[in-house]
């Protein structure tokens, strides 16, 4: 990108930032951020960006996952640690299904920032300014609470190297070694996934055992003790995007240096506006939400900017429409991509289209919905003849009661429990790896049909 420079955002409008008041402290936090290393580096965002290449042609499919608003209260190795092991799980689950490398990209170590359907919010008569996050303002509902504070970017910055620092010690420290796929079974025991897991991961240390025996190991020793895990969340806050953007020397490109692959929210992806432009000259990949107000003209003007060269894994399209309103909204977006012959890859985020309020009044989902959501995106594809390339979740290793349903069926009087979520429900282990049962049978007979094409 020429003429591309990592503050020239500020130069457009923007929604869904926060005003600080105090300018001075903003601008100290920034330069001291300018000044820390990056999170990420360029190499592995373009490795990233080459295995969602591989998930756009068929080759590899996505999960994405974690929680809806990282929390600085709840934060702790046993959490990050218990995510982390759902999606191992989930990806196993879901290999075994689509017969392809899963990729595994967290909602982790930087999802701070949130955008809110209203700038104020209200209890009891009181009306203070929305939390946004903890990377901005409080949960707590207190005036001062609420007043943006820059300095708690500092604090992100902290939580979110230290989260990184524990999932690659995770991933490459002997955690994630498939040999111990028995000893991810998490608190499952009472439910119906968890034979269906350990059947699933007998048969997998059967294939270890004979590959042992065969000699086939040696080679691939290193790829089975080690996982590739990346980190991703919305770029919302972009000072904090700017003061950790570093030019890659290799490339010359810049570097979102916050995540490995950052995304742009259904609320603040306008072609002309301040987010669009930051992530438009970063070499991340880059995610975009596509929800149901979202044009095949937006798209194709989005397309255009944020994939101007037409890189195949540059862009990930991710759709959250809602269960029942898919059909009403992938067709078009899907035609839009055919007529630009546009490299995308396409994902399905289940959740953000299917957020209800309970009958005891908590924000909460149904599991059915979002299973839905993600059959009908699968239907829809079909029909296209299109690539369902990857599924995105707001989910914990966390035994929370958040969205309803599943097999352990969390009822709406359930809901109070164990509601922990800063922000969104979020689907608890046991719905996260039973979802993932019912996402691999729906590509397994992806796969089935295919093969049959192909044979006959
Ligand atoms: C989110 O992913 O948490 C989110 C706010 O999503 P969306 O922009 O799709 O509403
Ligand atoms: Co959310």
């Amino acid at each position: 990108m020429t003429n591309w420079q990592k503050s020239n955002w500020r130069a457009k409008p923007r929604v869904q930032m926060p005003e600080y008041i105090d300018t001075a402290k903003l601008n100290a936090v920034e330069a001291q951020l300018s000044n820390y290393p990056p999170l990420v580096f360029a190499g592995e965002a373009r490795r990233l960006k080459d295995d969602l290449a591989a998930a756009s042609r068929g080759e590899a499919f996505l999960l994405q996952g974690g929680d809806c608003a990282e929390s600085f209260e709840q934060f702790s190795a046993d959490g990050i640690r218990d995510t982390f092991k759902v999606m191992l799980q989930m990806a196993m689950v879901l290999t075994y299904g689509a017969k392809v490398p899963v990729i595994k990209l967290g909602r982790m170590a930087g999802q701070f920032a949130k955008p809110r359907s209203a700038p104020t919010e209200v209890i009891d008569g009181v009306e203070l300014p929305s939390y946004r996050g903890d990377i901005i303002n409080e949960l707590e509902f207190t005036e001062k609470g609420r007043i943006p504070d820059p300095a708690k970017m500092l604090q992100a910055y902290t939580q979110a190297a230290a989260t990184l620092n524990l999932l690659r010690a995770f991933s490459t420290g002997g955690y994630a070694d498939v040999h111990q796929v028995h000893s991810w079974t998490l608190g499952f025991t009472e439910s119906e996934r968890a034979a269906e897991y350990r059947e699933l991961a007998n048969r997998m240390t059967d294939a270890l055992d004979f590959m042992t025996a065969a000699g086939v190991n040696q080679d691939t020793a290193h790829t089975l003790q080690t996982v590739d895990f990346y980190t991703s969340h919305e770029s919302l806050l972009l000072e904090f995007e700017e003061a950790l953007t570093r030019l890659d020397t290799t490339s010359g490109n810049w570097l979102a240096g916050s995540g490995h692959l950052i995304w742009i929210g259904d609320r603040t992806r306008q072609p002309d506006g301040a987010h669009v432009e930051f992530c438009s000259g970063v070499l991340n990949p880059i995610g975009l939400k596509c929800g149901p107000s979202m044009t095949a003209d937006d798209l194709k003007a989005l397309m255009s900017k944020l994939n101007p060269e037409n890189e195949a894994g540059r862009l990930t399209l991710i759709a959250r429409f809602g269960a029942g309103k898919v059909g009403d909204h992938l067709p078009r977006l899907i035609q839009a991509v055919k007529e630009e012959g546009a490299n995308v890859l396409w994902t399905c985020d289940a959740m953000h289209g299917n957020t209800i309020k309970s009958s005891t009044g908590y924000k909460t989902r149904p599991f059915e919905s979002v299973l839905r959501e993600v059959r009908e995106f699968f239907a829809i594809h079909k029909a296209e003849g299109t690539i369902p390339g990857g599924v995105h979740f707001e989910m914990t290793g966390q035994d929370v009661t958040e969205c309803t349903g599943g097999v352990r069926a969390v009822s709406d009087e359930d809901l109070s429990d164990r509601y922990h979520t800063a922000c969104d429900p979020r689907l608890n282990a046991s719905q996260s790896l039973e979802l993932a049962f019912l996402v691999a049978k729906e590509l397994s007979t992806m796969r089935e049909n295919r093969d049959t094409r192909a044979a006959g």
